[in-house]
C-alpha cells in the first residue's frame, strides 16, 4: 500500500488530548512506562461515560427487565430498549424488531448458522466463506453444513489480502445459499467492498452474513444501504463493555427462522402439549439478558455518535498511513495485508524473530499488541505463515504511539536482526 498520509487530516491536538482523557485506562503505567495500547482489534478501551452508565444502572436501576411490576424494572427496561433504539439508529436498521441482542458477535453467527441453517440448508447445498474469515464466522457454518449434509468452501483471496472477486463469481455460479464475509478483516485490516459483494451474491440468489465485529468502531455502517441480510456486531470492540453484541437481520428473515435457544421471555404461551413464541426480537432473546452490558453499549453508541465521525475517520486513516510508513523503515519487517482499503489494523512479521518474541519484547517496553493466528488459521495457512504480530489502532491513539511501536521494535532488531 502506498503511504499517503496527510498531516492536515489529523485531529486537533487539544481535542485528541481531551478524547484520551476520557479513557481512564490510558493513564496506566506498565513496568514503569506509560501504556501504549495497540491491541484495539482484540478489545477497545472504555470511556468514562460507558463506565458511569453501567455503574448508574447497578447503583440505581438494577432489576430484571420486562418481568417486574415495579418502578426499577420499568426504568431498567426503558434503558435497555433505548439502547436497542440507539443501535437501530446507529446502523440505520428499519425497525428495532430487526435488532436481536446476543452475548457477542460469535453468538450472533451461531444463532443464524443454527437457526437459519436448520430451516434452509439441505443435503448438497453450498455455503461459502472468505478464506480470511475469523473462526467465529467460519466454524459455525462448517458445523451446520456438516450436520445438514451441505458443502462448505472458501472464497479465494489475493496475497495482498483482498477478495478474489473473479473466484467469488465462479463460486456464485454454483448457487451457494449463504455467503459469509467479514466487513473488516481482524487479521489484515482489509475493508471488503460489502455493497458490491452483497449485490453479486443476491444476483446469484444467495443470502449474505456480514461479520461486523471490526467495522463499527471505524466505519459508518448503514445496513440498509449495504443491503446485507445479516450483520453481526460486538460491543466491546467499539468502546462498549464485553459480553454484549447483536444481530441485525431483515425482518422477514427473522420471521422465517425458528428460535435458536429456548427459555423464559421468548415464548407467548407454554403448556406441556405446546409452546408458541413471542414477537420479534424477543423470540431470539431467551433468559435474563446482559442488562448492564447492553446499557453500557448504549452509552458507547451515544458517545461515539456525538463525535465528529469524518474527522475521526481521517485521524485513523492518518494513523494507518503514518504507522505503515514508519514500520516500513524497520529493517527486516514485512507488512502482511496491503489491500488498498484498510482499517487501522497492521499485521507484520520480522526476519529471524517469531511474532510471539516480538510481542514479548514490545510488552517489556509497555507496548501492547496481539500476536498469533488471530483466530484465522485458514488465512495463516493460505499465507504460509505460522503467525503475525498485529498493531491495531483506535481513535484515541496518536502518531506518538506509532513512534513508540517503531522505537520498541528497534530492540527486536537488536536482539534478532
Ligand atoms: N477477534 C479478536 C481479535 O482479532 C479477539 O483479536
Amino acid at each position: 500500500m502506498k503511504a499517503q498520509y496527510n498531516p492536515m487530516t489529523t485531529l486537533d491536538p487539544e481535542f485528541l488530548v481531551g478524547l484520551r482523557d476520557q479513557f481512564p485506562v490510558l493513564q496506566e503505567r506498565v513496568r514503569g512506562r506509560p501504556l501504549v495500547y495497540l491491541d484495539n482489534a482484540a478489545t477497545s478501551q472504555k470511556p468514562w461515560s460507558v463506565l458511569r452508565a453501567m455503574q448508574m444502572y447497578y447503583q440505581h436501576d438494577n432489576a430484571n427487565i420486562r418481568r417486574g411490576a415495579h418502578k426499577l424494572a420499568e426504568r431498567a427496561t426503558e434503558s435497555y430498549e433505548n439502547a436497542r433504539e440507539g443501535l437501530r439508529k446507529f446502523i440505520n436498521a428499519a425497525s428495532t424488531q430487526e435488532i436481536v441482542f446476543t452475548k457477542g458477535c460469535t453468538e450472533a453467527v451461531n444463532l443464524v448458522a443454527s437457526s437459519w441453517g436448520r430451516a434452509f440448508l439441505n443435503q448438497g447445498d453450498l455455503v461459502i466463506a472468505s478464506h480470511m474469515e475469523h473462526h467465529a464466522n467460519l466454524v459455525p457454518w462448517q458445523m451446520i453444513c456438516r450436520d445438514r449434509g451441505a458443502n462448505f468452501e472458501p472464497i479465494p483471496i489475493h496475497d495482498e489480502g483482498t477478495l478474489d472477486l473473479e473466484g467469488f463469481q465462479t463460486l456464485l455460479e454454483r448457487g451457494p445459499k449463504m455467503v459469509a464475509i467479514g466487513h473488516v478483516s481482524n487479521a489484515l485490516g482489509t475493508i471488503h467492498p460489502i455493497k458490491e459483494i452483497v449485490a453479486m451474491a443476491h444476483a446469484a440468489g444467495a443470502k449474505v452474513f456480514v461479520d461486523g465485529a471490526q467495522s463499527l468502531a471505524h466505519l459508518e455502517v448503514d445496513v440498509r444501504a449495504l443491503d446485507a441480510d445479516f450483520y453481526s456486531m460486538s460491543s466491546h470492540k467499539m468502546y462498549g463493555p464485553t459480553g454484549t453484541g447483536a444481530l441485525y437481520a431483515r425482518q422477514e428473515l427473522l420471521e422465517s427462522m425458528p428460535p435458536f435457544q429456548y427459555g423464559g421471555e421468548m415464548i407467548r404461551s407454554v403448556s406441556f402439549e405446546e409452546t408458541t413464541y413471542n414477537d420479534l426480537p424477543y423470540r431470539f432473546e431467551p433468559g435474563t439478558p446482559n442488562m448492564a452490558g447492553v446499557i453500557g453499549w448504549g452509552a458507547a453508541i451515544e458517545w461515539l455518535s456525538a463525535l465528529p465521525r469524518e474527522e475521526i475517520r481521517a485521524h485513523e486513516d492518518d494513523l494507518l498511513h503514518y504507522a505503515t510508513e514508519q514500520l516500513s523503515t524497520v529493517p527486516g519487517l514485512r507488512i502482511v495485508g496491503t489491500a488498498p482499503q484498510k482499517a487501522s489494523i497492521i499485521s507484520f512479521i520480522m526476519d529471524g524473530a517469531h511474532p510471539h518474541d516480538i510481542g514479548t519484547i514490545l510488552d517489556q517496553q509497555a507496548v501492547a499488541i496481539r500476536t498469533g493466528h488471530h483466530c484465522c488459521m485458514p488465512l495463516m495457512k493460505r499465507l504460509k505463515l505460522p503467525a503475525t504480530a498485529r498493531a491495531s489502532f483506535a481513535l484515541y491513539n496518536t502518531r506518538e504511539d506509532a513512534d513508540a511501536l517503531v522505537k520498541a521494535l528497534g530492540r527486536v532488531t537488536e536482539l534478532f536482526g
